[in-house]
């Protein structure tokens, strides 16, 4: 009898490509990024091989993160997360722009690479430039015994299992959530997180997993999206405060493979330039759960100075959001996560468009053109 697959559709598992078995791969994933680290009733994160001492913790005045394309879009939601719960300034850095400057480094710094590959030659050399100059160096990485993981004094794995999909997506996720279990266990550390406060936040990663599974039911209301804007040239992503590096990666899903021209923006820049592009063949898509610190109103505005121009809205709203429903042209409902963790949920719905999209116009969805998995060169 004939067999009519291969081993690589069987590493498929039933999916056309490895990118849709990734994307709906991240309940599992984040799972096992949260797997055995999470202290619930000590309210506390338990690193592996951690070895920073509280007095080195304490005695830390910025974190440094370096990291490149997508990972580099999960520093900019652990800023957010680092800064709110451990008090620690943040900065991101490029590591392309970083490791050829002369960039201030102290020994007091703890540089924190991000790295799906490990292997990523930009960001091994500036992480090395940042030790090299005193820093501290860690790293959060998929690839055990890769070069970031050999470079550096301690890593945090992400447990995302093989990302064989060029575009990263379970990387992404799992990445966001080792960076919420770092800012947890440095607010410990530092003293800016009680035990209660640290249990309340760890609860709310614990919900997590689920809603990944119930945000993945948004698929057959993605697909209609992206047939609807397959022909697109250009999208916009507009998102505030934690749904900003959202937005910068919703835009880079789609531009990686379908090929159409996107950008990702903080809303509160769409008025000093990005506006000047919307007519009513640009749709425009807003990323906006309800966030305390992120007045609603605001993104309610984007929208409507988008609707104003002709522009079409395909707005990422909340489940029980009554007000968006009314203003945009196409909702996408996800479930309400807290604010820092909610860039994992939000996420997900962009990865499946940039996915349908690039699909539906017949592209070579896991192996992009022009694009290689791990950036080896400079
Ligand atoms: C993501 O979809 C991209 N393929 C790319 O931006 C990637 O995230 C970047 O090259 C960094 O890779 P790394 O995480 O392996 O260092």
């Amino acid at each position: 009898r004939r067999i009519d697959w291969t081993p690589m559709m069987a590493e498929k598992g039933g999916h056309k490509h490895f990118m849709h078995k990734e994307i709906l791969e991240q309940p599992r994933a984040v799972a096992d990024t949260v797997r055995g680290r999470m202290l619930l009733t000590e309210g506390d994160v338990h690193f592996e091989g951690w070895n920073l001492t509280p007095e080195k913790v304490r005695s830390l005045s910025k974190i440094t993160i370096l990291a490149c394309g997508t990972s580099w879009h999960s520093g900019v939601a652990g800023k957010h997360m680092i800064e709110t719960l451990a008090r620690l300034p943040v900065e991101v850095e490029l590591a392309s722009e970083f490791r050829y400057r002369d960039p201030i480094v102290e020994s007091s710094h703890l540089a924190v690479a991000i790295s799906q590959s490990g292997e990523t030659a930009d960001t091994l050399a500036a992480f090395k430039e940042a030790k090299s100059r005193g820093a501290t160096a860690i790293a959060i990485c998929n690839v055990i015994g890769s070069a970031m993981t050999r470079e550096a004094e301690f890593s945090v794995m992400t447990n995302a299992g093989p990302e064989i999909g060029v575009a990263s997506t379970k990387a992404f996720t799992t990445q966001l959530v080792a960076l919420y279990l770092l800012a947890v266990k440095l607010g410990r550390m530092r003293g800016t997180l009680s035990v209660a406060a640290a249990q309340e936040h760890l609860t709310h990663l614990t919900q997590i997993p689920k809603m990944i599974e119930d945000v993945l039911k948004c698929e057959p209301a993605v697909k209609r999206v992206a047939r609807e804007f397959m022909n697109a040239q250009d999208f916009l992503f507009l998102g505030r405060g934690p749904m900003h590096p959202v937005a910068l990666e919703g835009a880079l899903k789609l531009k990686e493979i379908s090929y159409i021209h996107a950008e990702g923006y903080a809303g509160g820049e769409m008025k000093h330039g990005p506006i000047a592009l919307i007519d009513e063949k640009m749709p425009v898509v807003v990323i906006a759960p309800k966030q305390p610190h992120v007045a609603y109103e605001k993104i309610i505005g984007n929208i409507e100075e988008v609707r104003a121009r002709g522009g079409q809205v395909i707005a990422v709203i909340d489940e029980d959001d009554a007000q968006v429903g009314g203003l945009a042209n196409h909702v996408i409902r996800i479930p309400a996560a807290c604010a820092l963790l909610a860039p994992v949920v939000a996420t997900i719905p962009l990865q499946l468009l940039a996915y349908h999209v690039a699909e539906m116009r017949g592209n070579d969805v896991d192996q992009p053109r022009n694009l290689a998995k791990s950036v080896t060169v400079e």
